[in-house]
């Protein structure tokens, strides 16, 4: 199973989903890094991990059809049958969702289906959320609307600081996602 992993920055779920497929806890090959910021760190892990990478600006063309025609060829040409988005900020088309009907999955940082859209924790915080968390969902055409695959929930203490909580949160996400990908590369197969 050839995995593409779409990200737009840091790339650390990225790093981990790479590192379960080598230690075989995920049977699946990431055989390409799509990114919509040419400066981002996630290239460099790529890099370092030996990942092909497909980057591009999305303000170099006319509009998301033809930036996401060039992603499928990508995808295409390196035989990409499943795709996992780890902090990518961009709202997938229909040029991607059709090839890839119930092929695309996303991990979005609160317990859907609360906080969609952007700065999910910060919306969290700002309610006074005590209880926090991520999801993993499959992508359709409704912004983070998509069914739930697999959800996982912290507490907060109420006096840490957000870098705690961002701490916390991203190591839920990274043993979250590897278990939602078993999980649906299996229906897949
Ligand atoms: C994660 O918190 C994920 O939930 C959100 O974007 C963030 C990406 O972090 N969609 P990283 O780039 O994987 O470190």
């Amino acid at each position: 199973m050839n995995l593409a992993v779409f990200a737009s920055g840091t790339g650390t779920n990225f790093e981990a989903i790479v590192k379960a497929t080598q230690n075989q806890q995920l049977k699946a090959n990431v055989v390409l890094c799509v990114c919509d910021h040419p400066e981002a760190l996630v290239i460099e892990k790529a890099n370092a991990l030996k990942i092909p990478v497909f980057s591009f600006k999305a303000s170099d063309y006319p509009n998301k059809a033809s930036y996401e025609q060039l992603i499928l060829n990508a995808c295409q040409l390196h035989q990409v049958s499943f795709i996992a988005l780890a902090g990518y900020m961009r709202i997938i088309g229909p040029t991607l969702l059709q090839q890839y009907p119930h092929r695309i999955v996303n991990i979005h940082p609160s317990l859907l289906p609360k906080y969609k859209g952007k700065d999910a924790l910060k919306q969290a915080l700002a309610a006074g959320d005590l209880t926090l968390g991520a999801t993993v969902h499959y992508v359709n055409d409704e912004l983070d609307g998509g069914k739930i695959i697999l959800q996982q929930s912290f507490r907060r203490s109420p006096n840490d600081c957000l870098e705690t909580i961002e701490h916390k949160l991203h190591q839920i996400e990274h043993q979250l996602y590897i278990k939602a990908l078993q999980q649906c590369l299996k229906e897949v197969i």
